[in-house]
């Protein structure tokens, strides 16, 4: 992967920081700002009128839910519902999808999840849904299937898991979930926003009914995006005003509407993906679109499997230094979002030494509460997390190690 190529895309990146904070919010591209701009001096009208500014306003946006829709490989744009972010859009649907829910049905949450998709969930237990939990295996820090086939049951109706945990940056195992969630005759609903910056997104072949990622850790705006099943979505009850019907899918479940200039910029994303292919690969360019976009997934995980093996060979040999999670950088295994504790110092006393050196990292629970209180790092001030994207580079992780060096 050309580095410079891929950062100059990102307007943010020549300010001298170092941003390893990326699961918490990425940097933007230039395009996404570029085209927030060119909404607002082309487009910037209310939808659905029949002068001519607003059918073509119309038409842009519904331009970027067709490309959304390939981009995540959806087979309907009506699939795709905008929303502000991942927590509201999953508490829209916890409202929607439990209104025929009786009291004893059962949901399933993980102790990997961000609190985005457990409270919407758990605040069902006010009308007798149970909520089981699925936990990680103490010692791995992964999940067993089997312990899942324990708890699913008849009245089981859906199982919440994140794709890749924003702490452990484990990537799980979601296709195999999804097999035995759907012989029991229940429904799965992913968090993606940790594993969307990373890898692409297919959720025909992930086979998941409910999928959620956030924009502004992949490279856009402050949005969120849920990927429903069609057939899901027009049997549920909407969360609109009365008078827009169970049929008007995506419309339903987006109340007040959503933000139109910053949806016009998330086109920009899929842009992005099939630019940094047809960089790459200049001679073949005629391929299909999701072709180019998993080559260029492709160079994106073996670049961050590098930098995760560089900055983990590094820990690995710090006797005072635990890795929560897995040890190496395997891209099949993990995302570049890598923790650790330390035997000596809280991971505040860290991340305060490290904002010296212009580099920001963060430490914390990062509202993925349960797994840090279950794996007792409370104490630690939770975990120092370094996250780390596509655009980082092998100097940017050696500053952080020198830093790093200085007092660990
Ligand atoms: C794994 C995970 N899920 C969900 C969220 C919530 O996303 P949003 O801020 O879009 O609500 C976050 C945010 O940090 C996250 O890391």
């Amino acid at each position: 992967m050309d580095i410079s190529f891929v950062r100059n895309q990102f307007p943010a990146l020549s300010n001298n920081f170092t941003f390893m904070d990326n699961a918490g919010g990425s940097q933007v591209l230039g395009t996404v700002i570029d085209r927030i701009r060119e909404y607002f001096l082309n487009y910037n009208v209310q939808l659905g009128a029949s002068y001519e500014v607003s059918a073509n306003a119309g038409k842009k946006l519904s331009d970027v839910s067709e490309k959304l829709a390939t981009f995540i490989n959806a087979k309907s744009p009506k699939e795709i519902i905008i929303g502000h972010s991942s927590t509201l859009l999953l508490r829209i649907l916890s409202i929607c999808i439990s209104k025929n829910w009786k009291s004893g049905d059962e949901v399933i949450v993980t102790n990997s999840e961000h609190e985005a998709n457990v409270s919407c969930w758990n605040d069902l237990k006010e009308k007798g849904i149970i909520v089981k939990i699925w936990k990680v295996n103490p010692q791995t820090l992964e999940f067993e299937l089997e312990q899942l086939s324990k708890l699913l049951s008849s009245k089981t109706k859906l199982v919440a898991m994140v794709h890749a945990s924003n702490i452990l940056g484990t990537i799980n195992p979601i296709r195999e979930v999804a097999k035995l969630v759907h012989d029991t005759g229940a429904y799965l609903c992913v968090d993606g926003v940790a594993y969307a910056p990373h890898r692409l997104v297919d959720v025909q072949m992930f086979d998941v009914d409910f999928y959620v990622f956030s924009t502004y850790k992949t490279f856009g705006p402050h949005m969120g995006i849920m990927y429903g099943r069609l057939n899901l979505l027009r049997e549920m009850d909407g969360f609109n005003h009365y008078f827009i019907t169970k049929e008007d899918v995506p419309y339903k479940f987006q109340p007040g509407n959503f933000n139109f200039e910053l949806t016009y910029s998330l086109q920009a994303i899929p842009e992005y993906i099939e630019l940094i292919h047809d960089y790459h690969y200049v001679n073949d360019k005629a391929i299909p679109i999701r072709e180019k976009y998993q080559k260029s997934y492709d160079l994106i995980a073996s670049q961050e499997q590098e930098l995760a093996a560089k900055l983990l060979d590094y820990l690995n040999t710090k006797k005072e230094v635990h890795i929560i999670g897995c040890r190496n950088g395997a891209k099949d295994k993990r995302v570049p979002t890598i923790s650790f504790i330390h035997n000596k110092y809280k991971s505040s006393e860290i991340v305060e030494k490290v904002d010296a050196y212009n580099i920001g990292i963060r430490y914390g629970d990062f509202y993925a509460k349960k797994i840090i209180e279950d794996t007792e790092l409370i104490q630690k001030d939770g975990v120092v997390r370094v996250s780390l994207v596509h655009y980082n580079t092998l100097e940017e992780v050696g500053a952080l190690i020198n830093a790093f060096e200085k007092f660990l």
